[in-house]
């Protein structure tokens, strides 16, 4: 038996329906039930529903033996797990951004407004920049916009957010996409069974593109 972690939303539903169709079909899944555990039809997987910024910590806690995290969590809560494939879903950009009338002034700190703090911190330790960090849960782009930061520090897919927002990208962090990982104990003991789904899983996805 494995446990997969998917993160709940579109991006679980997709993964869902590629894990479906090589096998895992799951009779009684729907994506807006409130039951967070499936098993599919032949017994072979538990899929867990849960929060996409939670499935890391499923995984590394071994409750999950894997799961799909964006590249995004990974590189904020640096998890002890593996990852196993780049599901090339779920693309986004982790940037910096600003009003339009942003000017930098390098003598006072920069304050950041960001749900990701772990990685605007790393960010800017290494471009030797003082900064002071205001933590927010969502709705990041309101900060510069109502004065109570300089820069956000967010995920970018559209755009739509920052332009409907006044709002522009002035510098790139990385690149953000969806990660097959597996807590590292159950890559040990199960890791037929854990290489087998994420070989299927990876041509699933060639075929979905
Ligand atoms: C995310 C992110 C941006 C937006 C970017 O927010 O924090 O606000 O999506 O997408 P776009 O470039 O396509 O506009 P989310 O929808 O997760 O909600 P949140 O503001 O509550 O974090």
């Amino acid at each position: 038996m494995i446990n997969i972690a998917l993160p709940k939303g579109r991006l679980g539903e997709k993964v869902y329906s590629l894990l479906s169709r090589v096998g895992f079909n799951c009779k009684e899944f729907t994506p807006d039930s409130r039951k967070l555990i499936f098993k599919d039809d032949k017994g072979e997987v538990n899929y867990f529903w849960v929060k996409p910024s939670d499935v890391s910590v499923y995984v590394e806690l071994g409750a999950a033996d894997v799961g799909v995290a964006g590249k995004d969590i990974i590189d904020e809560y640096t998890p002890d797990i593996y990852e196993l494939a780049d599901l090339d879903m779920g693309k986004c950009t982790m940037c910096i951004a600003a009003r339009a009338d942003f000017n930098d002034d390098v003598s006072a700190p920069l304050r950041v407004a960001t749900k990701f703090v772990h990685t605007a911190e790393k960010y800017y330790a290494e471009m030797g920049r003082d900064i002071e960090i205001i933590k927010l849960n969502g709705s990041i782009e309101l900060a510069p916009v109502l004065g109570i930061s300089d820069v956000i520090v967010d995920i970018v897919e559209t755009g739509t957010t920052l332009k409907e927002n006044n709002l522009k990208v002035i510098g790139k962090i990385s690149d953000i996409s969806a990660r097959f990982i597996t807590n590292k104990a159950a890559f040990k003991f199960k890791n037929k069974e854990i290489t087998a789904i994420t070989e299927k899983l990876k041509e699933a996805v060639k075929v979905y593109d």
